[in-house]
């Protein structure tokens, strides 16, 4: 497991982190669609400030939001006060998506992990794990999506503000800090 940074090092990088996300990745009406599809109660593992979740909410979906950075959660219920939403209709819980169990595991018409949080699982067994924690709060018939992307070196390259050529990412040395 990962060292935390100190609260005023992750409240900070929780702030960066939606100062980022501000460049919407366009994939709310995904969600919308899904949700809307499903018809009933929606969990987000890995679910950060609540980027998918309030929105999912205000839309009248009730949504059990997960994550296991209290800095992103503390985000997530601001938002979520900001917005109006009672209590009731979006929930987030402290917990690592790896253990969760809650009370009402079985009952979910969707769940989710969105932007490639997948990924961020540090082993194939993990990510065994997140699916396993999806399907053990699924409903039923329940409905679960899961975005992987794996980037190319053109992605890479754009990320980092390199180039690339013949499939191969040019990324420019950084000088020692
Ligand atoms: C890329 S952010 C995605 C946030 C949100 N789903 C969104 O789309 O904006 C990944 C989130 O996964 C959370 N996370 C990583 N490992 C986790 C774990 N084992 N259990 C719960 N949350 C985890 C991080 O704290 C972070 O908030």
């Amino acid at each position: 497991m990962l060292d935390r940074p100190d609260p005023a090092t992750a409240a900070a990088l929780a702030r960066l982190y939606d100062l980022d996300l501000h460049d919407d990745p366009g994939d709310l009406d995904l969600y919308l669609a899904l949700a809307d599809r499903a018809d009933g109660r929606i969990l987000e593992l890995a679910a950060g400030s609540g980027r998918l979740a309030v929105p999912l909410a205000l839309a009248g979906h009730p949504v059990t939001a997960v994550d296991n950075d209290p800095a992103m959660l503390d985000r997530g219920r601001a938002r979520a006060s900001a917005a109006g939403l009672p209590p009731e209709r979006l929930e987030f819980v402290e917990a690592d998506l790896l253990e969760l169990a809650l009370p009402d595991a079985g009952t979910y018409a969707f769940a989710f992990i969105a932007l490639n949080s997948i990924m961020l699982l540090a082993s194939r067994e993990a990510q065994r794990a997140a699916f396993r924690t999806l399907a053990a709060h699924l409903a039923p018939g329940g409905l679960a999506a899961v975005d992987a992307w794996l980037p190319d070196a053109e992605d890479l390259g754009r990320f980092d503000g390199g180039s690339c050529s013949s499939g191969r990412a040019r990324i420019p040395r950084r000088a020692p800090s």
